[in-house]
């Protein structure tokens, strides 16, 4: 998805803007652009359809940055096409008729045709098919001869309706540049002597860790030696810088060969990390400082309600099977891009509760707030420190699983499971788990990081299988109860990054449909877990082979070879915490699906890694 990047400050302002827009490659994008300003008034722009090392080698010798010999100021961006296919005039930066002033933007103008009918009544000259470009001819309307910058923005932006972050770049102010946010996150780094802007801290780590996240309604203006944060109506707000503690390490690949595989292997350590500190062995339970809610608050709870997008609802999935069965407390958890649009009941005595690695998904910050403004309590389970989920939620957990840079989400599902895991049994123990069946759950979470490390230690058995499957046309997953959200993110993560169709169903639906799709040309994987639906699993599998089905089994014993083509075994974990395990090898097969089919593993095409427009 779009990304955005600014700089001010003695250095040279095109080199950390190709730098910040290359680390903010992998969120997704489809052509980037620079604007930089230079002597006497004046700007340079340069935009390609394209990669990051396009936009680099297009930026010609003479691009200026330092030519003012005070340093220099600019602004960058990666676009994402919304209005308008790719290519390098829909690109950003986009400038007014006169290419004074530069705007770069996420976000979505909702209202840019009536705008742009305006702006053109008034003599404005359009050179894209952009919703953005009406935002630079709408702030030039208003800046004019002695009005700042700011003061122009702020003007402007009451004519807008929609989302956006953005950064402005004036040629004849450039000791400053101003920025706004209203539904798409905008991030201020500072430095010694110099400021800069991102969209994602990942673009600002390397200069600095002091950071400032705007909230929605928020402008600031930006110079190199300070901020000032203020809001629509130019009221001044105090905004503390906070620090970013995630490693600049955790955006490299480290000798691996893709993000995904590293992000694979880091989840025995970003498990340790969400457990750390939280199990309590004298009481058997879990100790979750952010929820905010007491004993007697939780014990008030009828029910639970899960809300995210795509992997976040899977593992949404896993945590309300994880809240019934050790709190004994209904739960369910439903996409939040549904959830949002249908005018949803909000009930006292429910307990709501956001997932988001990044915390800027916007359908899920949109339900968010509708629960919000309904009355409802809302926790988040949330990777990003700070996001707008977070922050918009009365409290929560944090994975503190490190960043995630590959689009498909593979550690932070996991680190998300455990956080359910965590809140089921501290919830548990407050209703009625027992102590005993407290002590199992612990143990078991204790137990998870090596069990992990087992898995992955099978990488290259799993690698020769995913490969010997990556022909076939299509996938079905199947597994039952706690089973099927294991499924539903096993099918999700290979077509999304292997682009190989795959359909989850529930074991116990396929002789209620999908057996009809049942062929040697379409496998199975099943998941067929050592518990109490054993003996059904295996008669599922028995109805496949008899439709001459191939069938890769993942589960803790072997099945008999006239049952299954092959099997992967995990560790036997405490059933409630198996499906953890048993998801592990479904990501090594589809990251070498992906690899065999040689795909582009990490940033897959059409996806982007936070969804921060509706
Ligand atoms: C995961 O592999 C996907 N790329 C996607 O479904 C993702 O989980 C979803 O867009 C939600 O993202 P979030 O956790 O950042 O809110």
């Amino acid at each position: 998805m779009c990304g955005i990047v600014a700089y001010i400050g003695p250095k040279d302002a095109t080199t950390f803007l190709l730098e910040g827009l290359q680390r903010l490659e992998y969120r997704g994008y489809d052509s980037a652009g620079v604007a930089v300003a230079g002597k006497a008034g004046t700007l340079k722009v340069c935009k390609v359809k394209g990669r990051v090392a396009d936009l680099a080698a297009a930026v010609p010798a003479n691009f200026f940055s330092k030519q003012r010999g005070k340093g220099s100021t600019g602004i960058g961006h990666t676009r994402w096409a919304t209005h308008g296919v790719p290519s390098d005039a829909n690109a950003h930066p986009h400038t007014d008729t006169s290419g004074r002033i530069a705007v770069v933007h996420n976000g979505i103008i909702e209202n840019a045709d009536e705008l742009r009918a305006r702006l053109l009544a008034d003599g404005a000259v359009f050179t894209s098919e952009t919703d953005t470009e009406v935002l630079g001819h709408l702030i030039a309307a208003h800046a004019v001869e002695g009005t700042e910058l700011e003061d122009a923005v702020r003007a402007a932006l009451g004519h807008v309706v929609g989302t956006y972050g953005i950064a402005v770049l004036d040629a004849a102010q450039p000791d400053r540049i101003v920025v706004a946010r209203n539904g798409s996150p905008i991030v201020l780094g500072l430095g010694e002597k110099e400021m800069f802007v991102a969209s994602d801290v990942a673009a600002l780590v390397r200069y600095t860790r002091q950071v400032v996240h705007l909230e929605d309604g928020e402008l600031a203006t930006v110079r190199a030696d300070g901020f000032r944060t203020f809001t629509e109506d130019a009221r001044t707000v105090t905004r503390q810088p906070s620090t970013v503690d995630w490693e600049i390490a955790s955006y490299d690949t480290a000798g691996y060969e893709h993000f995904l595989l590293k992000e694979i292997h880091e989840q025995p350590a970003a498990v340790e990390r969400t457990l750390s500190g939280r199990l309590d062995e004298r009481f058997a339970t879990a100790h979750l400082g952010g929820l905010n809610l007491d004993a007697r608050e939780l014990r008030e709870i009828r029910r639970v309600k899960i809300l995210g997008c795509g992997s976040a609802y899977y593992a949404g999935e896993m945590g309300a099977q994880l809240i019934e069965e050790l709190a004994r407390i209904p739960a369910h958890s439903e996409p939040a891009s549904e959830f949002r649009y249908r005018n949803p009941v909000i009930e006292a005595d429910t307990l709501y509760v956001a997932v988001s690695q990044s915390g800027e998904t916007y359908d899920t910050l949109a339900a968010v707030q509708e629960i919000k403004r309904k009355g409802g309590r809302v926790l988040g389970v949330v990777n990003t420190v700070g996001s707008a989920i977070a922050r918009e939620c009365d409290g929560g957990i944090y994975l503190h699983a490190g960043p995630e840079i590959s689009v498909a989400s593979t550690k932070a599902f996991t680190s998300t499971v455990i956080a359910f895991a965590l809140l089921a049994l501290h919830f548990g123990r407050i209703n009625d788990l027992s102590p005993a069946d407290g002590r199992r759950i612990v143990a078991g979470l204790k137990a998870l990081p090596g069990q992990i490390r087992e898995v992955l230690g099978q990488e290259a058995e799993i690698a020769k299988l995913a490969a010997e499957y990556a022909g076939s046309a299509g996938m079905m997953f199947i597994g039952r109860v706690r089973g099927y959200p294991v499924a539903r993110e096993g099918a999700q993560k290979l077509k999304e990054i292997s682009y190989v169709h795959a359909e989850a169903y529930p074991a116990s639906e396929l002789k209620h449909g999908p057996l009809a799709l049942i062929s040697p040309e379409l496998p199975t994987v099943a998941l067929v877990p050592d518990d109490e639906l054993l003996d059904k699993n295996l008669t599922t599998l028995g109805e496949i082979k008899a439709r001459s089905g191939r069938v890769l089994a993942i589960g803790h014993r072997a099945p008999e070879a006239k049952l299954a083509d092959h099997a992967i075994l995990v560790p036997k974990s405490e059933p409630e915490l198996d499906p953890l395990l048993l998801n592990i090898p479904l990501q090594l097969l589809a990251y070498y699906a992906a690899v065999a089919l040689e795909r582009d593993v990490d940033k897959p095409r059409n996806l982007a890694k936070s969804v921060t427009v509706e």
